[in-house]
């Protein structure tokens, strides 16, 4: 069995991802107490570190270690935040985790392959040069480099497109897949391209990532819980009136879809603040929109449910969290706003199990290597990046 150590694991959903392929996880870390509770209740603590990333030193990690993975703070990078970018005392952790995979290689094997995850940002902020700033790190450390961008409603009903950069060993990109950039796909999309054209010195590598799947295989209304019509969760239709009243007509006219029994009588609703003024709004593509860590209130997801007859309104509960995370059988012990903190800014399971799968499935040895090498080749752009 293959062994992984997951940096900002959070509440675990990596690991919950990628075990049932048949990685073992050796090494754990997040800041977070309540996170890394979260993770006991599930996983056990053997092997987690609650500390903060910049005092971990290379002794503390165990002597084989093939994947290491870092879903680090996306807050500097996403539009929501502040664009600091990895000069932001969040994002900017991914930083000490490099230095330290980099003093791994120095002292140990180095890791056969290493996953990054971030929000799609990463890709533009400050024009591409902290990305490049990354790769250009990892490539020192003897990596070749592959960027993929894989949405969660690929998988789940939920809109979450992330970045991911895998990287693998130079050695074994070299024998098994080109070092180039090839045409637009779904995951490699223009917005990758054009950063590896950007970055023509960068060694850039296409594992066999096949196509993904075209949409989730359940709806919305599939991972809601039955709260009974007393629950105290849902909102007093004063406030309820209230918010409909301030919406904008065009995500009223979608309450009055839903009345209609369109999208099942469900969807979900964000409150923003506009003109001094809590609106709602509404999303008309029948899943939910991306999760989001509940951190004053505004970035809690509602549901807007219709299928009474009358609009009511609640927050999603810490299961549905869980749901929309593909985390369906994940234990919950907390109350709905830690579980809303712990699932919100974790990663979609099954999008993480598909894309871990494909790409490092070479260092499990379950890849069926059907040498896509020639046909990779045939699509290679003039411009392949120097292997
Ligand atoms: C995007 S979340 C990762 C979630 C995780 N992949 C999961 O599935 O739950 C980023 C994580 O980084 C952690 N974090 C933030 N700053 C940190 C630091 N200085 N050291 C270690 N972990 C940190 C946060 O607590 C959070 O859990």
């Amino acid at each position: 069995m293959a062994a992984f150590a997951e940096f900002f694991a959070g509440i675990g959903l990596v690991r919950e991802a990628i075990e049932p392929l048949g990685w073992r996880c050796v090494f754990a870390n997040d800041i977070a107490p309540g996170k890394a509770e979260m993770y006991r209740t599930r996983f056990g603590f053997r092997h987690f570190v609650v500390d903060d990333v910049n005092n971990l030193t290379v002794d503390q990690l165990p002597a084989d270690i093939d994947l290491v993975t870092a879903s680090f703070p996306c807050i500097d990078l996403s539009l929501a935040g502040n664009r600091a970018g990895l000069a932001g005392e969040h994002s900017g952790t991914v930083w000490p985790f490099l230095k330290l995979l980099a003093a791994r290689c120095r002292c140990a094997a180095a890791p056969a392959a290493v996953l990054l995850e971030n929000v799609t940002g990463f890709l533009s902020s400050r024009g591409g040069k902290d990305l490049a700033e990354v790769c250009r790190f990892l490539a020192k450390l003897g990596y070749a480099i592959d960027l993929a961008v894989v949405d969660a409603r690929w998988f789940t009903p939920q809109s979450r497109p992330r970045l991911f950069a895998m990287a693998v060993r130079r050695e074994d990109a070299a024998s098994r897949w080109p070092l180039s950039a090839g045409a637009p796909s779904r995951v490699r999309p223009r917005r990758v391209r054009d950063f590896q054209q950007a970055n023509p010195g960068l060694p850039f590598v296409e594992l066999p990532l096949p196509e993904p799947p075209s949409r989730a295989p359940n709806r919305l209304s599939s991972i809601l819980e039955d709260l009974s019509a007393d629950d105290e969760r849902w909102w007093p239709d004063e406030q309820t009136k209230v918010l409909l009243h301030n919406m904008a007509p065009r995500h009223r006219q979608r309450v009055a879809g839903l009345l209609d029994g369109q999208r099942d009588g469900v969807a979900t609703l964000y409150r923003r603040r506009r003109h001094d003024r809590t609106v709602g709004e509404v999303r008309d593509d029948e899943i939910a929109g991306c999760l989001r860590t509940p951190q004053g209130g505004s970035s809690v997801q509602f549901l807007v449910d219709c299928r009474g007859g009358k609009p009511r309104i609640r927050p999603l509960t810490g299961r549905e969290y869980a749901r929309l995370q593909g985390a369906e059988q994940f234990p919950i012990h907390v109350g709905d706003r830690q579980a809303r903190m712990g699932f919100g800014d974790a990663v979609c399971v099954p999008a993480v199990r598909w894309l871990t799968e494909h790409a490092f499935g070479h260092v499990l040895g379950t890849i069926a290597w059907q040498d896509p090498q020639m046909a990779l080749f045939e699509q290679a752009p003039a411009h392949a990046a120097g292997g």
